[in-house]
């Protein structure tokens, strides 16, 4: 039986995959073992029977496992995993944070699009498989069945991204922002709009007003940066939007242009995208629909109709479930050959949790 090691599984990534593992029934007849950075010696989650959680810190109890996966965070895969390896350790290790991302002998893994470069990556015997960007995969989910048939000369993406991609703390500040605005306007009871306006706008500049974690208000405003400033002008969430979406699809080599700006908006846990799709050549809308709509089985086309939109494809229909449905698709008036659409999907599943659940059991199928 091979043993699975599990580190960072208390944040919202590691928390959205255990809820999987528990819905999917993954875990049964698995040797599974909890890590902990702060914690170890403790009881550890019912997942593994409650057994006292290992150090996450040691190199030694950690290369016990054959399959370790880490939803830790970046530094902890960054001070760990080369003294693993530096070790001998030659187990598969899985990860949601970024960093093994653009390392030569790792592989970004998103199965439903990808599936044929992760077992190519598995016959050379790589070891290291990152789970994407939220945005990227979230994109790639949506578009799949315009990129597979080779029809994509360029994307621009615009995202309306949820707090919790920025993690636990921020999508509590986000709830405490609410309170405050709703305290504000809860105390005028018989104001016009202007004058709740106006006492909104003197609590969104007030340094009282909770931001500690954002920087800035994001309840009822929004935030155009997100992540650290890339050469170029762009941000690194933006500058991953090529980056990643190329090497998850193999073209590397022949990159697609992804481009487009990344904004924070108020939503909890689904990220949205706004697409302007340049076409390799004329595609009718009819035949666009059907690629989208066939190429897995989690995209879901909603007909460009005001009821579809409202009720189907946004944050609040969406949020903890699997479908990540696209709609408003049409072509553009800019120019021929160019499509427009908007896509929603729930950033912990697809854009973290879900391609490492299957990863591990892609890896443990295979031996
Ligand atoms: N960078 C993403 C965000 C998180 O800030 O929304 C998931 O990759």
């Amino acid at each position: 039986m091979k043993t699975v090691g599990i580190i960072g599984w208390r944040g919202m990534v590691g928390s959205v995959l255990l809820e999987r593992f528990r819905q999917e029934n993954d875990l049964e007849g698995v040797d599974v073992h909890f890590f902990s950075t702060s914690q170890a010696g403790q009881p550890g989650p019912d997942l593994g029977g409650g057994a006292p959680l290992l150090d996450a810190n040691s190199a030694d109890q950690l290369a016990q496992m054959d399959i370790l996966i880490s939803c830790q965070g970046g530094d902890y895969t960054k001070e760990i995993h080369p003294q693993l390896r530096a070790s001998g350790w030659e187990g598969a290790w899985i990860d949601a944070a970024s960093s093994l991302r653009m390392m030569p002998d790792s592989c970004v893994i998103l199965d439903p699009v990808n599936r044929p470069l992760i077992d190519q990556a598995l016959q050379d015997g790589i070891r290291d498989f990152i789970g994407g960007n939220c945005t990227v995969s979230l994109m790639l989910m949506a578009l799949q069945g315009l990129f597979d048939a080779g029809y994509v000369q360029w994307v621009s993406s615009s995202t309306y991204q949820s707090a919790s991609g920025a993690g636990a703390r921020n999508m509590i500040e986000l709830c405490k922002q609410f309170q405050d605005l709703g305290n504000a306007a809860a105390a005028q009871p018989a104001a016009t709009a202007l004058e709740l306006d106006r006492s909104l706008q003197q609590r969104l500049q007030d340094p009282s007003f909770p931001q500690e974690a954002f920087g800035a208000p994001l309840a009822a405003s929004l935030i155009p940066w997100i992540d650290r400033a890339m050469p170029g002008g762009q941000t690194r969430e933006e500058w991953k939007g090529m980056a990643e979406c190329n090497r998850i699809i193999g073209r590397e080599e022949n990159p697609v242009p992804v481009d487009g700006t990344c904004v924070r908006v108020g939503s909890m846990r689904c990220h949205a995208q706004a697409f302007t799709i340049k076409l390799t050549r004329n595609v009718l809308l009819d035949e666009a629909e059907a690629l989208i709509r066939d190429a897995n089985d989690w995209v879901e086309l909603i007909p460009n109709e005001k009821e579809d939109t409202l009720q189907r494809l946004s944050p609040a229909a969406v949020s903890g479930g699997l479908t990540v449905p696209i709609g408003r698709l049409r072509s553009s008036l800019l120019e021929p050959n160019m499509l427009h659409a908007f896509s929603v999907g729930d950033q912990l599943l697809w854009g973290a949790a879900e391609p490492l659940r299957r990863m591990l059991l892609i890896l443990l199928e295979r031996i």
